[in-house]
Order: structure tokens, then sequence, then C-alpha cells
């Protein structure tokens, strides 16, 4: 019995943060401009509040300027698009995100297309999931959580994935259709599956490398995974367990970490794997575009 290696995102994001800030100081030091990230933050959605939180603590460690605008649930669709626009003409502002989900009432749609493209430092504009589907990845914003599991999945197999499948699980707008297109460009043969997919265990089998993006607790079962798959789990399910009759709370994946260790050869855990990674892509596309608002490369 093998036991896979426990990929460590929490320790990547810390190191890739520290470098990071020592970039934001010598861009300060040099050009003047601070990486300023606004985070835009509708109604009081528990698991939204967190992941804002720790954005902004990520921001601030790394030197940005960061602000936060929280609003109430019942905001107008007119009220937002003018908050952005607000945002969009701010010159201290290189970043905006907008957490989702979004509360019923307003168009999802045409609030992240109303974020200047060059701001949009979660991808999510037309113009960077363009610019990254038809193969210019280096010129686009593209969305953190993908950009964090494939430099994870680089740590394993390098850059060049020829030959090798991969499978990802779920085609979200935000993560399985994004990672994807990284996949593809790193020549690897790619698969997607989803709800109406048919036979999903045996056409995860196939995979070298797998992505799990489907929102089930602990849904990919070691006897899915091919041996010696790297597997990446993107699920964030909050579940209840009970131990000695009292009832607790705590996160899982989407991915049976216990029974996967022990055919693939490297897991990311969760808590502690691709979360921290898809923060620390964020501070990495807003000091890019603070880089590219004073003309630097980025
Ligand atoms: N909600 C869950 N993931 C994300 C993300 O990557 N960006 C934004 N804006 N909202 C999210």
């Amino acid at each position: 019995m093998t036991t896979a290696k426990r990929i460590d995102g929490k320790a990547k994001a810390a190191e890739m943060s520290e470098k990071i800030a020592a970039d934001t100081a010598a861009l300060r030091e040099q050009h003047g401009v601070t990486p300023g990230l606004a985070v835009v933050i509708i109604g009081e959605d528990p698991a939204s509040q967190v992941y804002v939180r720790n954005k902004k603590k990520r921001a601030e460690g790394c030197g940005f300027y960061s602000v936060q605008h929280s609003v109430a649930e019942d905001i107008s669709q007119e009220d937002v698009l003018q908050l952005i626009n607000d945002l969009n003409n701010d010159a201290s502002i290189h970043g905006i995100l907008v957490q989702l989900p979004l509360p019923e009432h307003l168009d999802e749609q045409a609030i992240t297309q109303s974020i200047s493209p060059g701001k949009d430092v979660d991808g999510f504009h037309f113009v960077n999931i363009g610019k990254l589907t038809s193969g210019n990845t280096a010129d686009a914003f593209v969305p953190c959580t993908p950009a964090g599991c494939m430099l994870m999945i680089e740590d394993q197999l390098g850059r060049d994935l020829s030959g090798l499948s991969a499978v990802v699980m779920g085609r979200s707008n935000i993560v399985g259709k994004p990672m994807a297109s990284l996949l593809m460009q790193a020549n690897a043969t790619v698969t997607i599956t989803h709800s109406r997919t048919k036979d999903l265990a045996s056409v995860v089998r196939q995979a070298d490398i797998v992505v799990a993006a489907i929102g089930r607790a602990n849904m990919v079962k070691g006897d899915w995974v091919k041996p010696g798959a790297v597997v990446i789990d993107v699920g964030i399910n909050r579940i209840e367990t009970t131990v000695d009759g009292e009832t607790k709370s705590r996160l899982t994946g989407d991915v049976d970490f216990e029974s996967v260790c022990e055919v693939a050869k490297a897991v990311t855990p969760v808590p502690g794997g691709v979360g921290p990674m898809t923060i620390v892509m964020l501070m990495a596309n807003t000091l890019r575009a603070a880089r590219l608002s004073v003309g630097l490369n980025a």
C-alpha cells in the first residue's frame, strides 16, 4: 500500500505571499504605486463573509491597499453598477472583486461584465475568458482557483503535461471551464465531466490528473482513482458529524482523502490545499494589475 503525498497548499501560498510582499515593496519604492484591491460583498452569506475576511487579511499581509465594500442584501442593480463604475475610475484601485454568489434579484452577468477587464482580478470578464481560451494566457487575468490548482499540478508533474490525461469534474465558469483551458494549454488531454456524465467513476479512473469541483462531500473514492494519479480537491463542503453524542460541523472536500491517499501519487487536503492558493492567486493578479498600470510587464 502506498501513501500519497499531501500537497501543502497552505505552505506554498505562504511562500508565494512573501514573494508578492517583497515585489509590492519594490513597486512602491521604485514607482510610488501600492496595489489596491477592492472587494465588494453583498448581503450576509456566512461562507462569503469568511472568504472575504481571509482575502482582506492576506491583502494586508502583502502590503496592499485593501478596501471592503459591505453592502446590504437589498441593494439595487443600479447602485451595484454605480459602485463598480466608481471603482473602475478610482486610480488607487487596481483589482475589483465582487464576491459570489449574489442575491437572487441581482444580474450576476451584468455585474461581472461591468468590471474593467484590466481590473478584473477574478478573470470573469469575457475579454479575459476569451484571452484564456484562445491561448493568450500570458495576457489574461486567469480565475484564481484554477490558476492555483495549476501551480500545484506543475509542482508535481512539471509544466508540460504532454501525454497525460486530465479529468476535470465540474463545468462551472469559475473553476471547471478555465481549469480545462489551462490543462489543455499545458498539453494535457482533457475531459470535463458533469452531472449528466455516464459511468463517472470509470471516466475518472482513466485520468493521470483529477480536478474535483463538484460540491459533493467525499464523492471521489480511492477505487475511482488511477494508481499514481495527482488529485486536486476544489470542494469545500460543510458536513455535520456526531462524536460522543456531540454534533460538530467540519469542512471536507469532494475527495475521500483517506481512501484516495492509498492509490494516488499526491492529493490536496481540505482545508489547507486549494483554498489558500486561491487567495494568493488573487494577490498575484492584483499585483500584476498594479504593475501593468505603470507600464511594467506582468
Ligand atoms: N465565490 C466563490 N469563489 C469565488 C471566486 O473565486 N470569486 C468570487 N468573486 N466569488 C467567489
